[in-house]
């Protein structure tokens, strides 16, 4: 077993590149074995030691039900005796034409059309085409050519969800190869660009207006998250802040691209985050948990309006011709049509309120630790913001490595959550029970004290780390 491990780490530092890694850290700091997760249940993911973690990022915010939920499992393999793949161009198959009937039965209002895709960049990428051919071809056709975004917003990583994208630390490199995109403020509360809370006059709304007024006849849509910017670090918009956006572009004809890829499938505590303001977009992106975090699939929603604008003589080419080779395939499908069925059949969404409830009470009990500076919550989605000082908000700098230390020793006490930033991440399955809630904020808040004893109390806290490092206890937690 110690020579299998061995070896399965050896090859995983010589021959794999992990995603958003610095593999300089990971190959020569990094114990892989706790890292290679050999099986899960529920919602558990096992390493190859056997140890037992509890999944609290949803395995990157996928997984809804838990793993080896038993109806999913079945309609994969029962899909699997019929057909693993068949193309999506020139061909259809059920069950991609029950989930779009499924999917616009949920959406809101106004959503009419299911364009399939892999992953969650590839579903905003089609609603940015979408939305550019559209003025196109509309009857009045409109040079609009440029989209209006949000500064920290993430829409995924290939090209065209990178140009829309506001984070400077994914985006900036890019920046030269990418179309021009319009962005406003975020509506990051904590650290307001215009004077913080209590002097809040919704002015971030005001550059939205303002640059509507401005530039609407250049630009095709806008494309936001709604609810929450959750790779940023789960910045919380203001209560009625969505609804003002959609008023702000329903006034200027400008589209509007929800990107529901995080925020879908009951994450935020209703089926779409849309639902909280009543928003109904005219495009909408899904993926991450549309299969219960079994399979890659993706679906971009589009109203009639949008629809009807393809429509055409073959010569005339109006066709939106984009697919991918994997564009529904049917285990993906069969597995989110489980998927669906199971918040039917455990009625999920209802049962959603007192676990948030719950969330949000353990998540308080962490807000007079030194170094935490805000929580941030809407439904099971959660972000700790750490600072290094309470009072100035001042930042931890990026080689104090806080969140991702914090990160390891909670690892270590059996929970996985991911850093973003100096942000602590939580994102547990919607089928997390209360009792699994507190442990993991009571592992975060042990972590969190030990980090502070460590580095703030004990004189030369790097060497302090150090020492627990040689006597094998802390390994983990100072990786
Ligand atoms: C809001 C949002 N859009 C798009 C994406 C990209 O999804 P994927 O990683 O499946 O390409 C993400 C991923 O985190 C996301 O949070």
């Amino acid at each position: 077993m110690a020579d299998y491990m061995e070896s399965l780490t050896s090859d995983d530092k010589k021959y794999v590149w992990h995603p958003f890694t610095q593999m300089a850290d990971w190959v020569n700091d990094d114990p892989v074995a706790p890292c290679i997760i050999d099986r899960a249940r529920g919602n558990y993911l096992y390493d190859v030691r056997g140890k037992k973690y509890l999944d609290g990022v949803s395995s990157l915010w996928v997984t809804l039900h838990g793993h080896g939920k038993k109806e999913i499992d079945r309609a994969v393999r029962a899909q699997l005796k019929k057909v693993a793949h068949s193309t999506f161009l020139g061909l259809t198959h059920e069950p991609a034409i029950r989930l779009a009937r499924e999917l616009i039965g949920l959406a809101p209002a106004g959503l009419s059309r299911v364009f399939y895709s892999d992953n969650g960049s590839t579903a905003v990428e089609i609603a940015l085409k979408m939305a550019y051919q559209y003025w196109q071809q509309k009857p009045a056709r409109e040079n609009r050519t440029t989209f209006l975004s949000l500064k920290n917003a993430y829409h995924g990583d290939t090209i065209g969800s990178v140009s829309v994208g506001g984070m400077d630390l994914f985006h900036v490199k890019f920046r030269p190869l990418l179309f021009k995109t319009i962005f406003a403020p975020s509506p990051y509360c904590y650290r307001c660009s215009f004077g913080g809370p209590g002097r809040c006059a919704s002015q971030c709304v005001g550059e939205v207006e303002r640059i509507l007024a401005a530039h609407h006849k250049k630009i095709a849509a806008m494309v936001v998250e709604p609810m929450v910017q959750g790779a940023a670090g789960m910045l919380t918009m203001p209560p009625g802040y969505l609804k003002k956006i959609e008023k702000l572009c329903r006034a200027c004809d400008v589209l509007l691209i929800c990107d529901e890829v995080a925020t879908g499938f009951g994450r935020t505590g209703k089926m779409f985050a849309v639902e909280h303001e009543n928003v109904r977009p005219d495009l909408m992106c899904l993926a991450k948990g549309i299969t219960g975090g079994y399979l890659p699939l993706a679906a971009t929603l589009a109203s009639e309006k949008i629809y009807r604008a393809f429509l055409g003589k073959h010569e005339e080419f109006k066709t939106f011709f984009h697919g991918h080779t994997y564009t529904a395939n049917p285990l993906a499908c069969a597995a989110a049509l489980a998927n669906l069925a199971i918040f039917k059949k455990e009625k999920v969404i209802a049962g959603l309120a007192p676990k948030v409830r719950h969330l949000k009470n353990e998540l308080s009990s962490l807000g007079a630790l030194p170094i935490v500076g805000e929580i941030r919550q809407i439904g099971l989605m959660a972000g700790i913001e750490l600072v290094k000082d309470r009072k100035s908000r001042a930042e931890f700098a990026a080689k104090d490595k806080i969140a991702i230390r914090i990160c390891a020793a909670c690892r270590s006490g059996g929970i996985i959550i991911r850093p973003l930033g100096n942000v602590l991440v939580l994102m547990p399955p919607l089928s997390v029970t209360k009792a699994e809630i507190s442990k993991m904020i009571a592992t975060i808040r042990n972590a969190i004290n030990r980090d502070f004893d460590l580095t703030f109390l004990l004189p030369g806290g790097e060497k302090a780390r150090m020492r627990g490092k040689s006597s094998g206890e802390e390994a983990d937690l100072v990786k």
